[in-house]
């Protein structure tokens, strides 16, 4: 056991959770947190609500779920705020997502309506295939990021929140580099008053989040934070960061198997992948620019797990394509298929294929939950800048510069319950088996 672990302030009051964009990952989570409330469903896939964490020696016998090892927010302290280019409120945007059964949906009808839309910082630029009318106007992105400042002032102080998260669950973006603008704080905050057209709405989500001192987790894969203006920020200010883009659906199956192929040192030729999707998510990802951002954060994946500088006689030169494409009859019931060509002893080949029919916004909610619940936490523990401990939760995990993100969904599992023991002074599980030794 070390000394002690790091004092933690305890979540008092309300948590007010500030989600960028209402669509099918938003209401989904949204309602199915005031469904969990109500006692009427169980919080599935969330590791905050139904994981445990082992304490100590197998024989002790100690495994508290992480809820009651860890000081989080409760449920019923959650209050949700939101902005979208849409002004639906989120019953109606629950319903034209169609991720939930009507009648769910109907049964939790007060509570959605009441979450209405803030009007949003938007550029059809970095979204070409949706238009919405609630959209702020101003004289330039820094008056757009000051509008957003007020937003979240005005939001804590209505609904009475003692502390705030926001979660970015909006459309991707179109694919950037960043660039000069984005290097320095100096050079962003000029590039705000300058219009510039390389600053995207999200990192304007961002900056206003960090000038809150707001946690900030980017779901999608946009830069948004990861840029180095605004990881200086973060750090300068206090405040955790984390993202980039939910791991759910395919790229959860690759994270999962790719650790277990290479774990046998079973070779690799190739791994086609392609999915069938037809929400708002698939209707902008239809747009080349778009899908670009998202193919960078799907490719880099194996890559990573294979390690093929370290094997080369394994993973050289495997060949590895990712595809969505829109196909509308499938709404949110998103179908991925993998076609995995693998070898093994003496260079015998032999195929895998993955049919996964999965829910992408299913998937997804519990995600959003625990990411807010643990950027609250982490904010109390005074953790600032990148929290590469949730990396567990990321298709391309933020890191610090000149680090390689860590993608084996085992290890990030492991480095996110190892944190979680640091913070509350408890031994750290290595796994090693010491009654091997005199
Ligand atoms: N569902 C998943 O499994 C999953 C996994 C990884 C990442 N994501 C990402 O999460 C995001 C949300 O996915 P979704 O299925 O809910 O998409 P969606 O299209 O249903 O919802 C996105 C919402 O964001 C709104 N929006 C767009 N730009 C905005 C802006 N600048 N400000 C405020 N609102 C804005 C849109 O109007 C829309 O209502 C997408 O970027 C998606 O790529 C989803």
């Amino acid at each position: 056991m070390v000394e002690k672990g790091v004092d933690i302030a305890p979540a008092n009051g309300k948590l007010g959770i500030l989600l960028v964009g209402l669509g099918a990952v938003s209401t989904t989570f949204v309602a199915g947190v005031e469904a969990i409330r109500k006692g009427a469903a169980q919080p599935i896939g969330s590791l905050t609500q139904m994981g445990t964490i082992r304490l100590g020696k197998r024989t002790d016998n100690n495994c508290p779920k992480i809820k009651d090892f860890v000081p989080l927010a409760d449920l019923d302290d959650i209050v949700f705020g939101a902005w979208d280019i849409f002004s639906d409120s989120a019953y109606e945007a629950a319903r034209n997502a169609g991720v939930l059964e009507k009648s769910q949906v109907e049964d939790l009808r007060e509570q959605l309506e009441s979450l209405r839309p803030m009007a949003a910082v938007f550029e059809q630029n970095y979204v070409k295939r949706i238009t919405g009318e609630n959209v702020k106007t101003g004289k330039n992105k820094m008056e757009l990021a000051e509008q957003l400042i007020a937003d979240i002032a005005r939001f804590k102080e209505e609904k009475g929140c003692d502390r705030l998260v926001m979660v970015w669950a909006a459309s991707t973006e179109i694919f950037i580099e960043p660039s000069d603008i984005h290097n320095d704080l100096e050079a962003f905050e000029k590039a705000l008053y300058d219009d510039d057209a390389r600053i995207a709405p999200s990192m304007i989500y961002a900056y206003a989040a960090l000038k809150s001192k707001v946690p900030f987790a980017n779901g999608a894969p946009n830069l948004s934070c990861d840029i180095p203006a605004l990881t200086k920020l973060a750090e300068d200010n206090n405040v955790p960061i984390c993202g980039k883009d939910f791991k759910t659906g395919q790229t959860l199956m690759k994270t999962i198997l790719a650790p277990g192929l290479k774990s046998r040192m079973l070779g690799l030729e190739g791994w086609y992948s392609t999915n069938i999707l037809g929400n708002r998510d698939g209707e902008v990802l239809d747009d080349p620019e778009n899908f670009k951002t998202k193919e960078e954060s799907k490719l880099s994946v194996l890559e990573h797990i294979l390690q093929p500088d370290v094997y080369p006689d394994l993973y050289k030169d495997f060949a590895h394509v990712v595809r969505i494409n829109y196909y509308p009859p499938r709404g949110d019931n998103k179908e991925g298929w993998d076609a995995i060509d693998i070898f093994g002893w003496l260079g015998y080949k032999m195929q895998i294929k993955i049919d996964f029919m999965c829910r992408d916004s299913i998937l997804a909610a519990p995600l959003c939950l625990d990411l807010a619940l643990f950027m609250d936490l982490a904010q109390r523990a005074k953790m600032k800048g990148i929290q590469e401990w949730l990396s567990f939760y990321f298709k391309a995990p933020q890191t610090a510069p000149g680090l390689y993100p860590e993608h084996d969904i085992f290890i990030q599992l492991m480095k996110l319950k190892n944190t979680l023991r640091h913070l509350k002074g408890e031994d750290l599980i290595t796994h090693l088996g010491l009654e091997y030794y005199d």
